[in-house]
């Protein structure tokens, strides 16, 4: 079976826990209620068993909870969050009463006003059929608005509709806001190591949590249903409980059964490591493409993960985790959320192609590139702005520069060359991401130079290189020249030792000549400074030579033209191969 069918499920058959299983599949159209041929399935099933079904339907149509009661009553769920504990659920309850009368009942009402449904609906059902249908919908935290009972073809579905909005805006909106004010409280728990949760602390603080604590629980091979122990699992939603936390956030990635499962057991929202890397880098993006490709990143992990409920809990509560670039996008469906990678794609493939045009102009003009990578918060973004007295945006914050950020520069030899900034790595870097963001980090990892930039201030710099190392690798970054460095030299005492790596702080400007020095040689061994002599009798080569590279200058003379440029040195030797040595003057 794909999904979970809740409740009172013994004694029933396979096929029909199949069928009932399939209810997650059905999709409302826009503008249903509740549509009719949904009710007949209802009224269908609920008949054969002799038992209530009930069926959660989110405001995008989507069903998103299906359970099984005995002939007379169902178990409702809880789908409300401490944090907006008293507005509505944005879910609505659809039940039926095998017992032919669709009525509400007080348990019904007391339920619909605990739970903060968005409706409450009984369907009545009698020899498989459905009969009648009656909702209730919240008024005020106590009262609610009882329609009359409809018979079941004549569901007024718009008004309805419209119903839920108008009880969305009575309903607990001034606390609501209040809360939503201050900072999330999120409990981490970690299995791997603490330095890896110590890394999550600052991943939960850079998206905007207030940490209230950390719990760490090694285990060689994770729970299948709940990823930790059922015991711990039950022991943190004490703790989290008794720390007030909003949510809780888990140091791996998730399946979406496993994040629904501990969603249930601990009663908070449940965010994996993937989920909130993507979230920051939803708030961080600022070019069209940085928000084209998050958006594609998080529909891809959430496509993924939307198999039965999945993320209803912290899709629908917002905050941390439901954060992104496309507008609503967290509400779509799963057709909605196809339909919309597709356009995603089509569009990123535009700007993909514009991007190749410039590259290849750039390449014509014979522009090397250099690089700046490393792990985040390891000082790039400093590093490209004391280098160039660029304002490029620097913060003691993961993932501050999302954007690939470029700059002109010149070699004391008049090499120009582009120093470009890149996207921080991180471990765990969510594959999506990777294949999101390909196409802006393998720009990088063409580079003709690659600096690479670790931080020296860092316990973990040893790691954090090896994870650079991997992704580079992954990129087939393998190509260019390197040149590692050691950054934040101003602050490690003793420093760390790096055989080869050039010492630098590119804060107070530490080591920054030699490093200069270092690419111009980098470049050097790429590029050359050619002096050449073309005849008057040949003049005609000049407009296909000067397009090679950087020219310096261009003088004429009595015996041609002299020029001085900047080429790699492979079009140096395919000149002297097409013209001859006399070409060049040396
Ligand atoms: P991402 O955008 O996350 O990839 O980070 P980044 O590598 O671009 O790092 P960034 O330049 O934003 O610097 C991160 C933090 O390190 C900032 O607080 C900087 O002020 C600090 N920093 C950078 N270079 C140095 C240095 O040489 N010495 C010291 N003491 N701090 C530095």
């Amino acid at each position: 079976m794909k999904h979970h069918v809740y409740g009172n499920t013994e004694g029933i058959r396979d096929a029909m826990l199949r069928q009932l299983d399939d209810l997650y599949d059905y999709v409302l159209e826009e503008g249903e209620f509740l549509p009719r041929e949904l009710m007949k399935l209802l009224a269908e099933y609920s008949c054969r068993l002799n038992r209530e079904i009930a069926v959660y339907i989110t405001r995008d149509g989507e069903i998103v909870h299906v359970a099984v009661g005995t002939d007379c009553d169902v178990e409702l769920t809880d789908f409300r969050l401490r944090r907006n504990a008293r507005r509505l659920s944005r879910v609505r309850c659809v039940h039926t009463h095998p017992d032919g009368d669709g009525h509400l009942s007080d348990v019904d009402l007391s339920a619909l006003k605990i739970f903060r449904y968005d409706a409450m609906t009984a369907v009545g059902v009698k020899d498989g059929e459905p009969v009648n249908v009656q909702t209730a919908f919240l008024e005020s935290d106590e009262d609610f608005l009882l329609t009359p009972a409809a018979a079941w073809y004549r569901v007024p579905d718009l008004d309805w509709l419209a119903q839920i909005q108008v009880s969305d805006g009575k309903v607990g909106a001034a606390e609501t806001d209040q809360v939503e004010d201050g900072p999330e409280r999120a409990v981490l728990m970690g299995i791997e190591s603490m330095e890896s949760l110590e890394e999550l602390k600052r991943l939960a603080e850079t998206a905007g949590a207030q940490v209230a604590g950390m719990f760490l629980q090694k285990r060689d091979k994770p729970d299948g249903a709940l990823f930790i122990g059922r015991g711990r699992a039950e022991e943190l939603a004490r703790e989290c409980q008794a720390l007030e936390a909003d949510l809780c956030i888990l140091d791996e990635e998730l399946t979406g059964i496993q994040i629904r499962n501990l969603e249930e057991v601990l009663r908070v929202r449940v965010v994996d490591r993937t989920t909130l890397i993507l979230d920051i880098f939803a708030q961080r993006a600022s070019s069209a493409e940085g928000k084209l490709q998050v958006e594609l990143a998080q529909l891809q992990y959430q496509s993924t993960r939307l198999i039965g409920q999945g993320l209803v809990l912290s899709r629908l509560a917002g905050g941390i985790g439901t954060r992104g670039p496309g507008e609503s996008q967290l509400e779509m469906n799963r057709r909605r959320i196809r339909e919309r990678m597709t356009e995603l794609r089509r569009r990123l493939s535009e700007v993909e192609k514009q991007r190749e045009i410039r590259r290849k102009s750039r390449e014509k003009n014979g522009t090397p590139v250099v690089a700046l990578v490393g792990y985040t918060n390891s000082g790039k973004s400093t590093l490209l702005n004391t280098l160039t007295g660029a304002d490029v945006y620097a913060r003691d914050q993961l993932f501050a520069t999302l954007d690939a950020v470029s700059r002109r520069m010149e070699t004391a030899e008049k090499t120009e060359y582009l120093l470009v900034d890149t996207v921080g790595f991180i471990r765990k870097l969510p594959h999506t991401l990777v294949s999101a963001f390909r196409s802006t980090l393998e720009e990088a990892a063409l580079a003709d130079v690659l600096v690479i930039v670790n931080d020296g201030a860092s316990r973990e710099m040893v790691k954090q290189h090896d994870t650079v190392e991997q992704v580079l690798a992954e990129l087939g970054a393998t190509e260019s020249t390197r040149i590692e460095v050691v950054n934040k030299c101003d602050t490690a005492d003793p420093w760390p030792t790096f055989p080869g790596a050039v010492m630098i702080s590119a804060k107070t400007g530490l080591g920054l000549e030699e490093l200069k020095d270092r690419i111009a040689d980098a470049l050097q061994n790429n590029y050359e400074r050619v002096t050449l002599l073309i005849p008057f009798s040949q003049y005609g080569r000049i407009g296909q030579i000067r397009p090679l590279g950087k020219v310096l200058s261009e003088e004429h003379t009595d015996t041609g033209t002299r020029l001085i440029m900047v080429m790699a040195r492979e079009d140096a030797s395919r000149l002297v191969a097409q013209y001859g040595a006399e070409i060049l003057d040396r």
